[in-house]
């Protein structure tokens, strides 16, 4: 691979700051650009962090003294400074849809966190393993926005992220309807404990939008591109609950799975559909890819959120306790950790998936 100068836009928040860990040592991949609001504009990074710093590492040295740029205001000089942008940044949608188009038209392509561009039917939303060939729709982007390099693409919610790739190598057996409850910790809310006092020794039944994610999202991963657009597909039918959970980080799922009709398969087909498992990433040895995606755990108090988030870099999906059920064909657990794999980690592989394929030249 190339080596390309990359920005963060967004760079002061939780996912921001996720970026920053991921890009300091990258081996391509030099930030020579943060952003952020205009509130920090003109700031050190360090200035602007030392309040909120939320991992557990420290800001990496190079990053510390850099000046932060406005995202909204310094487009014109953050764009002669990058190849591409990453982008997580809290603000309404219509704004992130704008912005990360007016990035894009001004030939920065933009690699999202953000919802915002999720459903827009010519952004490819890419979990690196199962749906790079997505990426092809790029061109058909760059017509509609009259760019010539710049466009957007989207990683999907981390929340799916932990069931999502555990159900797709199953496809092929004919997934039919899937029940999902995720646990999901509260840095997907962008807190801490410390920023977030109500979550100790407590459980909230709700997030908000994030059960129609849930839901809704997979479809597009599973769907194909047709005359220029993403074509969602039907089935598998998802239905989701969400739940935030008394943990720093990592989203499991407890997950419930049927066939059609006579295609259900034993539980040593399943195990070998995941043990077997891999795609584009591993296929090109990517720098973020896991070796092995899918990890299964045979033993029944496995995986657990504390123990296995961080398994191959935080990028692998841990998953165990595959049994029948009564109602359902199968019943299963995942975990992934939602700022890692669910979040900059997957951003971080998607860019350096579409480099190695040569959307970035
Ligand atoms: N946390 C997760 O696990 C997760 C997972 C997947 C996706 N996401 C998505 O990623 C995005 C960021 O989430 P987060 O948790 O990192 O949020 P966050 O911690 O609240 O950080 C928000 C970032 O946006 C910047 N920002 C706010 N208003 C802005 C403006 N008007 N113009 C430019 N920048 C602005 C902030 O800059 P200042 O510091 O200057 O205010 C900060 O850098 C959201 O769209 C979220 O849905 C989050």
């Amino acid at each position: 691979m190339k080596n390309y100068k990359v920005g963060i836009i967004g760079a002061t928040g939780m996912v921001g700051q996720r970026f920053c860990l991921l890009l300091a040592d990258h081996p391509n991949f030099e930030v020579t650009v943060l952003a952020a609001s205009p509130r920090s504009k003109g700031k050190k990074f360090e200035d602007c962090v030392k309040d909120r710093w939320a991992m557990t590492a420290p800001i990496p040295e190079k990053l510390k003294s850099m000046v932060v740029l406005s995202a909204t205001e310094d487009i014109e000089e953050i764009v002669s400074q990058v190849d591409f942008v990453f982008c997580a940044v809290d603000m309404k949608k219509d704004e992130i849809r704008a912005l990360e188009e007016l990035y894009a038209k001004h030939e920065c392509p933009v690699i999202s966190n953000n919802s915002a561009h999720r459903g827009t039917k010519d952004v490819p939303m890419i979990v690196p393993e199962i749906n790079a060939d997505h990426a092809k729709v790029i061109e058909s982007q760059r017509k509609r926005l009259g760019t010539k390099r710049g466009f957007v693409a989207v990683k999907s919610n981390c929340s799916l992220q932990s069931y999502v790739p555990a159900i797709y190598p199953l496809s092929k057996f004919g997934v039919d309807k899937v029940l999902v409850c995720t646990y999901q910790a509260i840095s997907g809310a962008g807190k801490t404990f410390e920023r977030w006092p109500e979550m100790v020794d407590n459980v909230i039944p709700f997030i908000g939008g994030e059960e129609e994610k849930s839901e809704q999202e997979p479809l597009k991963i599973w769907g194909e591109v047709k005359d220029g657009e993403i074509v969602n597909a039907t089935e598998p039918k998802f239905t989701a609950q969400c739940i935030r959970v008394p943990v720093s980080d990592g989203h499991m799922a407890a997950v419930f799975v049927s066939f059609k009709d006579g295609k259900k398969p034993t539980k040593e087909q399943i195990l070998e559909a995941w043990a077997n498992y891999s795609g584009r990433p591993q296929e090109l040895a990517l720098p973020h890819a896991p070796k092995q995606f899918l990890h299964y755990f045979t033993e029944d108090n496995m995986p657990q959120t504390k123990l296995h988030r961080d398994l191959e870099g935080g990028m692998a999906i841990s998953i165990g306790r595959l049994r029948e059920d009564s109602q359902y064909d199968y019943k299963f657990v995942c975990l992934s950790h939602n700022t890692l794999r669910g979040a900059a980690g997957g951003a971080v592989l998607l860019a350096e998936l579409l480099c190695a394929e040569g959307y970035m030249d």
